[in-house]
């Protein structure tokens, strides 16, 4: 399984704080933001890992990771976007890094307290389509959000709406997806939202509308950091608990995964 972390867009929600650097740079406490989507894939075995990113600070992605030895990554990737066609248009630029396998794409902002060995591993033996992370959230209003039917292991989402005005649940659609790599064909049929770019959600609900689409819901703090309060929270939470910090020499181990 390949690993690919979303890094692109231009920040508008964190402005000025971006105007002269790329959102997922800015320091969250200790570490640049990027640092934690990274380690939540190498955590979770994942250490082929693909950033896509654009924009004018491009290249200090690569300044600041090199070859991301140091952080556990085996072998680290970089795709350019040109424009803002929103998140499924830049995850098209991973068909080619994917090499026909399945993928766990992570948005750069997000951060969370545990990790993902479990579901990556629950994704590895699934054996077609996609699986999301949900998360109880107290502004539902500000993410995707998942209708969900039934409880325990039988419990299937039934919709996904992105930022719904009136939310039929708590349950964000965290930023950390599983997708088999149907996801690119999925990826090349989409038209632009109302806000002009290609949704994930409409990605995660072609899934859904083909029966093939599971979920786990996160246990631990999750967060974003694209804006200012969620920035602030996201530093806060990681300042009182660390995050993923559990020391990256012993988590660059052997892959839980092999090819495919
Ligand atoms: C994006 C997705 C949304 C998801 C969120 C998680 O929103 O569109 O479905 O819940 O990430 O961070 P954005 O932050 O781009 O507005």
């Amino acid at each position: 399984m390949k690993g690919i972390i979303l890094a692109g867009g231009l920040g508008t929600r964190l402005r000025p704080l971006t105007l002269v650097t790329n959102k997922h740079l800015l320091p969250v406490y200790d570490r640049p933001m990027i640092y934690y989507p990274i380690e939540c894939l190498v955590n979770a075995g994942i250490t082929e890992i693909l950033i896509v990113t654009g924009g004018e600070h491009a290249g200090d992605f690569l300044k600041l990771l090199k070859n991301g030895h140091d952080l556990g990554v085996k072998r680290l990737g970089y795709a350019y976007q040109e424009g803002e066609g929103g998140i499924a248009d830049a995850l098209k630029l991973a068909e080619e890094f994917s090499d026909g396998q399945k993928i766990c794409v992570i948005l750069g902002d997000n951060i969370i307290e545990g990790n993902v060995r479990k579901a990556a591993g629950d994704f590895f033996t699934q054996t077609s389509g996609a699986k999301l992370l949900l998360k109880e959230v107290p502004d539902p209003e500000r993410f995707g959000v998942a209708e969900v039917d039934g409880e325990g292991p039988g419990a299937r989402i039934t919709g996904i709406v992105e930022k719904p005005s009136q939310p039929k649940s708590n349950l964000a659609v965290t930023g950390i997806y599983f997708y088999d790599n149907d996801v690119f064909e999925i990826c090349k049929t989409l038209r632009p939202s109302d806000r002009g770019e290609l949704e994930i959600t409409d990605v995660n609900n072609a899934y859904l509308e083909r029966g093939d689409l599971t979920f786990e819901v996160l246990e631990g703090w999750w967060t974003d950091a694209g804006t200012t309060e969620s920035l602030y929270r996201a530093t806060k939470l990681v300042a009182e608990g660390g995050a993923n910090h559990v020391g990256l020499a012993s988590t660059a181990s052997a892959p839980l995964f092999a090819e495919r």
